[in-house]
């Protein structure tokens, strides 16, 4: 299975500030067919970024969506808006959307039953928090969210890719240590086999969370990691790049 290294430019680049970062990053891209490499840029960026990264096997992504197709909600951007843009992914759940904008397991329940309907592949966030991990419940956390989530779509979990990001590692220049990281994935692939012991074993396990350039390469040694999600170090093309490149 190819891996995943996906960037997450999060509320960062305006419409010029795209244009230059792909026309830059793509100058380093090579065999692109050798891993999946995504850009999830703010949705103000898709319709530039779909334009530069059309035909360069770079794929693109958004960060966020509603679960109708469309309607009164204001403020909101649909499946269909961002599939008519090249979008193949939409990350969901992201622990900035859960902790920051209070969305919760119900909502995301919900996006992630209209990706699968509409055929767009989610990236499912989930993720403990630091008090958390401290009263051992990591694996508690996990199980619920991913439980939740999946509720009822069980069937179709080859459709979707898991982020695990623990929240004390994301922007704190402090990652789990890859060892950590693969206790987790393991936990995360037993459940998804108890799930649905039919699944083909599609669904990447990313990790997320304080990868750089120069800690890219120990995560990605384990094959329990099908990629990453990188947010701060994806916002220079270069180091990006190293981290594309890095296994
Ligand atoms: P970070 O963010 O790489 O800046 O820790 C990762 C994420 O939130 O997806």
């Amino acid at each position: 299975m190819r891996r995943l290294i996906a960037a997450n430019w999060k509320m960062n680049k305006t419409v010029k500030e795209t244009e230059e970062y792909i026309k830059k990053f793509l100058k380093f891209v090579e065999h692109p067919e050798s891993r999946e490499i995504l850009i999830c840029p703010p949705f103000t960026s898709l319709y530039v970024a779909s334009q530069l990264l059309q035909g360069t096997g770079v794929k693109l992504g958004a960060q966020n969506c509603h679960y109708e197709k469309g309607g009164a909600y204001t403020g909101e951007i649909s499946i269909p808006m961002l599939q008519e843009l090249g979008c193949e992914y939409v990350i969901v759940g992201h622990s900035e959307r859960r902790h920051i904008f209070g969305e919760t397991d119900e909502l995301i329940h919900k996006k992630i039953v209209a990706c699968l309907e509409m055929g767009m592949r989610p990236i499912l966030c989930v993720g403990e928090k630091r008090e958390e991990r401290e009263a051992r419940m990591t694996f508690k956390v996990i199980e619920t969210q991913i439980k939740l989530a999946l509720a009822g779509v069980e069937e179709h979990i080859d459709k979707i890719d898991i982020a695990y990001e623990p929240v004390w590692a994301i922007g704190t220049g402090t990652p789990a240590t890859p060892e950590n990281a693969v206790e987790v994935h393991t936990f995360i692939r037993n459940l998804l086999n108890e799930l649905n012991p039919n699944n083909e074993g599609k669904t990447r396990i990313l990790y997320g969370g304080s990868v750089k350039p120069d800690n890219a390469k120990e995560f990605m040694k384990y094959d329990a990691i099908g990629g990453l999600l990188v947010g701060t170090a994806s916002l220079d093309p270069e180091s990006f790049s190293k981290i594309v490149y890095s296994f």
